[in-house]
C-alpha cells in the first residue's frame, strides 16, 4: 500500500506501525485484575496498588486514598454513574468553607463505600465491589472561589451541531463512580449525594452508564458495534499527555465529559463497509483499514492505487488522530447510555492534561466527521480531577494554596 511520508503536520510518526503488543500486554494485566476488558492507559497510568490477583484470588477492594484517584487508574469497571453538584453563590469566603466541607465529607465517605467491609449492609455479603471514583471541580466554581487549579481549565467553546440540554450539563463539583454492578453504584451515588447535601451542596444533574463486559484482552464495544477505546495511551504517553507531573497540579488530569446521542438504527441501516469507513475501522475485528490487526496505528498516510486514501478524509480516526496534534492522546473511557428507546448513545468521558486538546479534536470532527448525522451532543462537562488522597489526606488540600 504506497504511503505519503513527511506530512507537516505529523511530528509524531512511529517508524513502526505496529505500536500494539506493549499496550497489548498492558491491557493484559489490567484485564487479569478486572476479569474485564480494558484499555491500556488505565492500568498505564496507574501508580497504587489495583487490586491486582492471581487468577484464582477474588479481586480486592480497589484503594480510595492514593497519590492518583483510583477513578482515572483503576481497569474501567463496567457500569458508571455520575453526579454533579452545585454550591450556592455566596461571599468567596463562605464559598470557599463550603467546599471544603464538602470535599472532606465526600473523602469521608467515598474511602469507606469503596473500602472492603463498607458500613452499609447494602454494600454487604456479595462479591467485593471493587467501587472507584473520582472527584473533579468545574471551571466556574474555581474561578469565583480563585482556587489553585491548572490554568488551562476552561469551559469548553460550542462546536456546530451541539444541542447541550444545560440541565444536564456542567456543575460546581463532579463525582464519577464505577463499579462492577449498578446495584453498588446506586447504593454509593444515594451515601455520596446525601453527604454531598448535607455538607452543603445541591444535586444538579446524575447520569448512569454501562459497557459489556468483555473477554479478557478485548476492547469493549460501543452501540454503533465498534470498538471503543483501542488507541489510548500506553504509560509513557499518558504520562506525557494526561497526567500533571509536578507542583500543586501534580496526579491531576482534566476531565471533559460529552453525553452524545446516537442514532443507532440509522447508522446500523448502512452497509457494513459504508460503516466501516465512516470510523476508519472495520467494526468486526476493529482493525484499521489501513491495517491487519486492532492494535495497528492507524496510517493515515496510506493510499489506494487510485490516490484516495485508505482511511477516507472524513472517518473519525483520521481527523481524531493525534498525528494532527502533535501526538496528544487522551485517555478514553467512556460508557454507553440507554435513556429511553429515543435517547440512546455514549457517555464519552476522557482525560487530559488540557482540554484545549479536545476542542482542537471537536472542531475537526464536528466540521466533517462521517458519523455527524448519526451524532448529537446533548450534553458537556469539564472537571478538574483533583490529585488523589495519599494516607489520610483530604481530597483537594492543593486548592487553597
Ligand atoms: C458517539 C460518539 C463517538 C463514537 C461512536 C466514537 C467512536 C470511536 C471509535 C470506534 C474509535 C476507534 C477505536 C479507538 O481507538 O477507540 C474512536 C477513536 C477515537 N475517538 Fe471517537 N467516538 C466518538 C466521539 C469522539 C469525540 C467527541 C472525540 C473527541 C473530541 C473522540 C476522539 C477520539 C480519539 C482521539 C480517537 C483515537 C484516534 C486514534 O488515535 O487513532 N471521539 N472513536
Amino acid at each position: 500500500m504506497p504511503t505519503e511520508q513527511g506530512k507537516e503536520q505529523d511530528s509524531s510518526r512511529p517508524a513502526a506501525a505496529r505500536v500494539g503488543r506493549r499496550r497489548a500486554l498492558l491491557a493484559g494485566g489490567a484485564v487479569l485484575a478486572a476479569g474485564m476488558g480494558a484499555a491500556a492507559g488505565e492500568l498505564a497510568a496507574g501508580d497504587r496498588t489495583d487490586g491486582r490477583a492471581g487468577a484464582d484470588a477474588p479481586p480486592a477492594a480497589i484503594p480510595f486514598h492514593g497519590a492518583r484517584q483510583a477513578g482515572v487508574t483503576a481497569p474501567q469497571q463496567p457500569a458508571t454513574h455520575l453526579l454533579s453538584f452545585d454550591l450556592p453563590r455566596t461571599t468567596t469566603a463562605t464559598g470557599r468553607k463550603t467546599l471544603r466541607d464538602v470535599l472532606g465529607a465526600l473523602t469521608g465517605t467515598l474511602a469507606t463505600v469503596t473500602s472492603d467491609a463498607p458500613p452499609d449492609p447494602r454494600l454487604q455479603g456479595g462479591a467485593t465491589t471493587r467501587l472507584t471514583s473520582l472527584v473533579g471541580i468545574g471551571p466556574s466554581l474555581a474561578a469565583r472561589l480563585g482556587l489553585g487549579v491548572p490554568a488551562s481549565l476552561i469551559e469548553l467553546p460550542s462546536f456546530p451541531g451541539d444541542r447541550l440540554d444545560p440541565r444536564r450539563s456542567d456543575g460546581d463539583v463532579l463525582v464519577q463512580l464505577c463499579a462492577a454492578d449498578r446495584w453498588t453504584l446506586t447504593v454509593a451515588a444515594e451515601l455520596v449525594g446525601a453527604a454531598a447535601h448535607a455538607a452543603g451542596a445541591a444535586p444538579r444533574w446524575t447520569q448512569s452508564g454501562f459497557m459489556p463486559r468483555t473477554a479478557p484482552g478485548t476492547t469493549p464495544r460501543n452501540l454503533f458495534g465498534s470498538r471503543d477505546g483501542t488507541a489510548n495511551p500506553d504509560r509513557t504517553a499518558a504520562e506525557q499527555w494526561v497526567w500533571y507531573p509536578s507542583g500543586a497540579h501534580r496526579n491531576g488530569t482534566v476531565l471533559v465529559y460529552r453525553r452524545i446521542h446516537m442514532d443507532v438504527a440509522g447508522f446500523a441501516a448502512l452497509p457494513e463497509a459504508h460503516r466501516d469507513r465512516a470510523i476508519g475501522r472495520r467494526a468486526h475485528d476493529g482493525a484499521p483499514l489501513s491495517g491487519t490487526a486492532e492494535h495497528d496505528e492507524p496510517d493515515i498516510y496510506a493510499k489506494n492505487p487510485d490516490g484516495s486514501y485508505v482511511i477516507p478524509a472524513t472517518a473519525h480516526v483520521r481527523l481524531a488522530s493525534p498525528r494532527f496534534d502533535r501526538g496528544a492522546r487522551m485517555l478514553r473511557r467512556s460508557y454507553s447510555y440507554d435513556d429511553g428507546p429515543a435517547d440512546r448513545g455514549l457517555l464519552f468521558c476522557a482525560f487530559m492534561r488540557d482540554p484545549a486538546q479536545f476542542t482542537r479534536v471537536q472542531n475537526r470532527l464536528s466540521a466533517r466527521d462521517a458519523l455527524n448525522p448519526f451524532l448529537q451532543h446533548r450534553a458537556s462537562a469539564v472537571a478538574y480531577v483533583l490529585p488523589g488522597a495519599p494516607g489520610t489526606a483530604t481530597l483537594g488540600e492543593q486548592l487553597w494554596t
